[in-house]
């Protein structure tokens, strides 16, 4: 038994350390705060760099992730209605889990989007890093997001063939509505381990180590380089071991390889893997650039071709669950920039890819508003699959073999990203605190303040706390927003919904003198259209109220067909639940 001034004394210590590990870089001492939305309708005025919304952007997308934080908070956090929370997560194994970031609304800690997301972004920093990040003054609070991650899947990687994919509160997640400090404490962690194990989650994983290796080790690509400032050999390699032992349990684990969920069933009702080649394959990839080896360069085209990738890359989407589309582009842009490397066969699967998605003849198609829409990717998040687009095509447009594909792929990039700041039917940009027609009811259970879980719309009327900087799930495939905290698929906040932004706004944040769109909205535009009646989504059902007769008519056609729709559902609602989010209540969709 520890006496109650020692334990005191070893709280102090642990929050000290708390502390220290969080970022390497100084922070500012006038820490950056996000303005008031009222900013964010105040257009510039000249044509300086950074135009100062772009960088006000970047520097909000970054403070969400604050927001999210889950532990013991440093002295350094930003977040004044932020609290300690689940500080005794690992308990149930004996080890610290604490930390890392709440994953969305609720307060579920998944590795496999984290891993996806930081990925991501270290991926933005390498090539968008320099001049960007820190003209921004917003290099610090970069170091400081990634290593608050990075810090925790070093903790859930506790030896080489164990990786914790998942920390909640178990079933006590459905009940539980309200703030950071009533989360139910009885939490569960699930690992993959040798003899049951989860090659995607195990390579994405190494991804994210790998491509952050790269980036601390200053790794950079063609006509770019990633900031000099956040260089530090020894953390790179510290992260590249991690890699190197969670692609080695990836690829020859005892078990033999398989999906997550095979080994953790749990994982079904948050994020279910749909296949783990491209996981492989992009693993392989971001090692072999972190370590200059051409033999991980050639494994990557060997799972590739071993997993039939091509066959499904061309109207794949970029997300959590499948990585297809960033692999030729990945290798390209390694191509290109370490020819030593070798994998020089990419780039023409990358244009063929691009080309589809801006010719409108793949799978995804323009809304009537102009968001770029997947009939199953985009309907429980429309914005990520279009932003996600975007962001890869800005990326490759710098490389592109001719100016008319670059023109091309630009100009089609710059269009999602106008709709998502407010180019759009509703007139809402929709990153939440920017401007004032940005949504006010972002589904979070923290920021909203409320702990009535029957009634999370009006209690309180008012969401409690603004989430500054969080992108929401989209708009509709109508392009209709209706702003409601329990339609999670439009209002859900997520780790990987934001990890876009921050690569987009530092793309603009050196080139583009002109403000982001929604300067020019008029304050209330989004009032004057926001939607009548409700959703069409899997949350609300899509049926309007009809009268009597047309319930007849109805009633007869449905007799009629039934049993071939019924067999119809059967075979969506199969296909539904594989790879995807999907919500085993209304109120809230993780469990
Ligand atoms: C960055 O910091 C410098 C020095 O404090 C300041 O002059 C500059 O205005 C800042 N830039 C931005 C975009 O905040
Ligand atoms: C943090 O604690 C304060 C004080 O108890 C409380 O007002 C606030 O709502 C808490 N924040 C969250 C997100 O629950
Ligand atoms: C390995 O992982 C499985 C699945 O999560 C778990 O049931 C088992 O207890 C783990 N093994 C060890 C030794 O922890
Ligand atoms: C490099 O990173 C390590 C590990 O986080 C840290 O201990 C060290 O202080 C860093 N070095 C510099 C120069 O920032
Ligand atoms: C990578 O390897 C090549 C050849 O094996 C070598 O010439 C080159 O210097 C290495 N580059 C780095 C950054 O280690
Ligand atoms: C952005 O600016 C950089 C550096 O000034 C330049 O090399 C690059 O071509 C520009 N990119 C675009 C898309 O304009």
């Amino acid at each position: 038994m520890v006496s109650p001034s020692s334990s005191l004394l070893l709280a102090t210590l642990l929050s000290l350390q708390a502390a220290r590990v969080a970022a390497q870089l100084p922070l500012p001492t006038q820490p950056f705060l996000p303005p008031s939305p009222d900013f964010g309708a105040t257009p510039s005025t000249g044509s300086s760099l950074p135009n100062p919304h772009w960088s006000t952007l970047l520097g909000n997308g970054l403070f969400f992730y604050e927001a999210q934080r889950s532990g013991r908070l440093p002295s350094t956090n930003r977040v004044s209605w932020r609290n300690d929370s689940c500080i005794n997560d690992g308990q149930d194994v004996n080890l610290d889990l604490s930390g890392g970031y709440y994953d969305a609304g609720n307060f579920i800690k998944a590795t496999f989007p984290l891993s996806f997301s930081i990925m991501q972004i270290c991926w933005g920093a390498i090539d968008h890093g320099n001049g960007r990040y820190d003209i921004s003054n917003q290099t610090a609070y970069l170091d400081d997001m990634l290593r608050w991650g990075l810090g925790w899947l070093i903790k859930a990687h506790p030896s080489p063939n164990t990786l914790f994919v998942q920390v909640d509160s178990g079933d006590a997640d459905n009940a539980y509505w309200g703030g950071d400090r009533g989360i139910p404490q009885n939490r569960p962690s699930y690992q993959i381990n040798d003899t049951n194990p989860g090659t995607d989650a195990a390579a994405l994983a190494a991804a994210a180590f790998a491509s952050c290796s790269s980036l601390y080790s200053g790794r950079s690509f063609t006509s770019y380089s990633s900031p000099a400032s956040l260089r530090n050999t020894s953390y790179a390699s510290a992260l590249l071991e991690h890699a190197q032992q969670l692609y080695s349990f990836a690829v020859n684990a005892k078990g033999g390889q398989m999906t997550y969920q095979t080994s953790v069933p749990v994982v079904k009702n948050s994020y279910p893997s749909s296949g783990y080649g491209d996981d492989l394959t992009i693993a392989a990839l971001w090692l072999g650039l972190a370590q200059n080896d051409s033999t991980l360069i050639s494994q990557a085209k060997g799972y590739y071709d071993q997993f039939q990738l091509d066959a499904q890359l061309k109207d794949s989407v970029f997300n959590w669950d499948s990585v297809l589309p960033g692999i030729p582009i990945l290798a390209t842009q390694i191509h290109q920039s370490y020819p030593q490397l070798g994998g020089n066969d990419w780039q023409s699967r990358a244009e063929a890819y691009f080309d589809r998605v801006v010719s409108g003849k793949g799978a995804g198609k323009l809304t009537k508003g102009g968001l770029l829409y997947y009939d199953q990717a985009s309907e429980l998040a429309s914005l990520n699959p279009a932003l996600n687009a975007a962001m890869l095509l800005r990326r490759y447009a710098a490389i592109a073999t001719s100016t008319d594909k670059r023109d091309t792929y630009l100009q089609f990039a710059k269009n999602q990203i106008d709709y998502f700041l407010g180019k759009n039917p509703m007139s809402v940009p929709y990153v939440v605190g920017t401007n004032p027609n940005s949504p006010r009811n972002p589904h979070s259970a923290m920021a909203s303040g409320g702990n009535d879980i029957t009634n999370i719309n009006t209690s309180p009327p008012v969401e409690a706390y603004t989430l500054y900087g969080a992108v929401v799930g989209g708009p509709d495939k109508r392009d209709k927003y209706y702003d409601l905290r329990d339609d999670w698929p439009q209002t859900e906040v997520a780790v990987d919904y934001n990890a876009p932004l921050l690569t987009l706004a530092a793309m603009h944040v050196m080139n583009d003198t002109t403000d982001p769109f929604y300067t020019s909205l008029k304050a209330g535009a989004y009032a004057t259209k926001k939607p009548s009646g409700h959703p069409c989504d899997p949350v609300y059902s899509c049926t309007p109220s009809l009268s009597t007769g047309a319930k007849i008519a109805i009633a007869v056609v449905v007799t009629v067909v039934g049993l071939v729709i019924i067999g119809g559902i059967v075979f969506l609602v199969v296909r539904y639940r594989r790879g995807k989010r999907l919500a085993s209540s209304a109120q809230d969709p993780k469990f």
